[in-house]
């Protein structure tokens, strides 16, 4: 390999998000107000898929670090949710309540066909399957489109579910649910389902929300146990189950956590890559968020003319095989299991 240096300090070849990302378009377009970054880190596995943020962010350099960072992650998740896709990502500069219009999602749409299907879009932060089917009249490189698409949470719920039996199995030794105290942060579209299926697995149910009826709902469905936003993490559990925010564990939350399993839905649950070791070192088994909620992208590949609900969910289903592999590379190299899965994920790319 020929090492081709930059000069340019500020450039993004030497920015610590770049990781030989194959291709990065900046996408502009003055009559709608398009300003948008598509990054494709990689196409090894197939096509590159992730979705589209929209986001005000507060300087292009912030977007550029997004992308970058964010399609590197798809390329990783989608390769550990046997996936035949690479990693990309789209961002859009911009707040998604005031400045987003249907023109502008054309005009991405526009964008995204002249990279003649080396990047699938889908929803994101900001944007929603409406959003899609304004793409979709551009492109047919489009995932999650209102009418066409379906909702992916139960899926995402679903391989939770079973990330949460594998890791339970790991580190309790347990083969079922019955009587492992869960406590649930989230009780949105993919926290409620879980916590509904944990209950019906016989799972003692702790909850909270800052959306007093789902909590209400949660408690009077399945006897579920309301705790204050902040009492959760010291919460008395068997396992931690992140479904509404990133960065939960941190320096402020890791030494209260009574769990000794984290295991949710949520992105970027880690604040740094350390409180991944931190979470180790503490005996806590952590299941790494982009396994474990790998159930709606996977669901986005089934979905089409042929869709079968049951062979989706067998493949989701796959996530606690997966999360197996990660928990045994994690005890045979003596590293964290985040560390594991990006080992396993480069892995099937290398291979
Ligand atoms: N929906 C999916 O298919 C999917 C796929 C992969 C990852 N995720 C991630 O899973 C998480 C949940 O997704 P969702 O679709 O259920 O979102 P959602 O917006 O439907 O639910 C989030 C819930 O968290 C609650 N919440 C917000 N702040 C809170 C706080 N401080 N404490 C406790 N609860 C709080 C909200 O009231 C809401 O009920 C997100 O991090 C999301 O990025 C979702």
């Amino acid at each position: 390999m020929v090492e081709v240096k930059s000069s340019m300090e500020s450039s993004f070849f030497n920015s610590p998000h770049f990781d030989d990302h194959e291709q990065i378009v900046f996408c502009c377009e003055r009559d709608s107000g398009l300003h948008a970054i598509i990054a494709i880190h990689s196409t090894k596995l197939g096509p590159a898929l992730g979705g589209c943020r929209m986001w005000n962010y507060a300087a292009d350099a912030d977007a550029i670090a997004d992308v970058m960072r964010l399609s590197r992650g798809m390329t990783y998740k989608n390769a550990l949710a046997n996936l035949p896709y690479g990693g990309g990502k789209s961002v859009i500069i911009g707040d998604a309540r005031r400045h987003k219009t249907a023109d502008m999602m054309r005009a991405l749409g526009r964008h995204v066909n002249w990279l003649g299907g080396r990047y699938i879009i889908a929803e994101d932060v900001g944007t929603n399957p409406d959003d899609m089917a304004m793409i979709a009249e551009e492109t047919p490189s489009v995932r999650g489109v209102r009418g066409v698409g379906f909702d992916p949470s139960p899926a995402t719920a679903f391989g939770t579910f079973c990330g949460i039996k594998a890791a339970v199995r790991e580190r309790l030794g347990k083969e079922d649910l019955r009587d492992v105290r869960v406590a649930v942060q989230g009780l949105g579209h993919v926290g409620f389902d879980l916590a509904r299926q944990l209950h019906e697995a016989g799972a003692q149910m702790t909850v909270t929300d800052i959306n007093d009826t789902a909590v209400e709902k949660a408690r009077d469905q399945m006897g579920a146990q309301p705790v204050g936003l902040e009492e959760i993490y010291a919460a008395e559990v068997d396992v931690f189950t992140p479904c509404a925010l990133g960065a939960v564990i941190n320096d402020a939350t890791l030494p209260r956590l009574k769990a000794t399993v984290v295991a949710g839905s949520a992105n970027n649950q880690l604040a740094e890559e350390h409180h991944g070791d931190a979470l180790a070192s503490q005996g806590i088994l952590y299941a790494p968020d982009y396994v474990i909620n790998a159930g709606g992208v996977i669901h986005i590949h089934h979905e089409g003319p042929h869709y079968d609900r049951r062979e989706a969910f067998t493949h989701v289903g796959r996530i606690a095989e997966t999360l197996q592999e990660i928990f045994s590379l994690a005890h045979k190299d003596g590293i964290a299991t985040h560390h594991a899965a990006d080992r396993l994920a480069e892995a099937r790319l290398a291979a």
